[in-house]
């Protein structure tokens, strides 16, 4: 039995992403949201599970990004989330960086939740 691949995309480059500022990019058409925060790139779903909210245009905090229309947030590691009104977690995707520096690239694989 083989397990799928997981297909890395290039999201964007480390130098693009400002600490605790989610920043949206489309991977292979699906809307996410790469967060760098203390010291780790993280990918999720950019869309909230209560309904059709962009959770990049939230905060980050203490490794959760908050849905700004009514408040859940979520954790960038597991997904979930934090309370009402949202009860579904959102995927979290796999995130690999390639180089160093500025210029490093940022990958996220749809295709393997984390
Ligand atoms: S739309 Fe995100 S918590 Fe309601």
């Amino acid at each position: 039995m083989s397990t799928p691949q997981a297909s890395y995309v290039r999201a964007c480059v480390l130098g693009d992403l400002a600490e605790d500022t989610p920043k949206r990019v489309e991977v292979g058409g699906v809307p996410v949201a790469v967060v760098l925060t203390e010291g780790e790139v993280f990918a999720v779903h950019d869309i909230c599970s209560h309904a059709n909210v962009s959770l990049s245009e939230g905060e980050v905090e203490d490794c959760r990004i908050e849905c700004w229309l009514h408040g859940s947030s979520f954790d960038l590691r597991t997904g979930k989330p934090s309370g009402l009104p949202a009860t579904r977690p959102i995927p979290v995707y796999s995130v690999k960086i390639e180089g160093d520096g500025p210029g490093a690239a940022v990958l996220v694989s749809v295709t393997q939740e984390s």
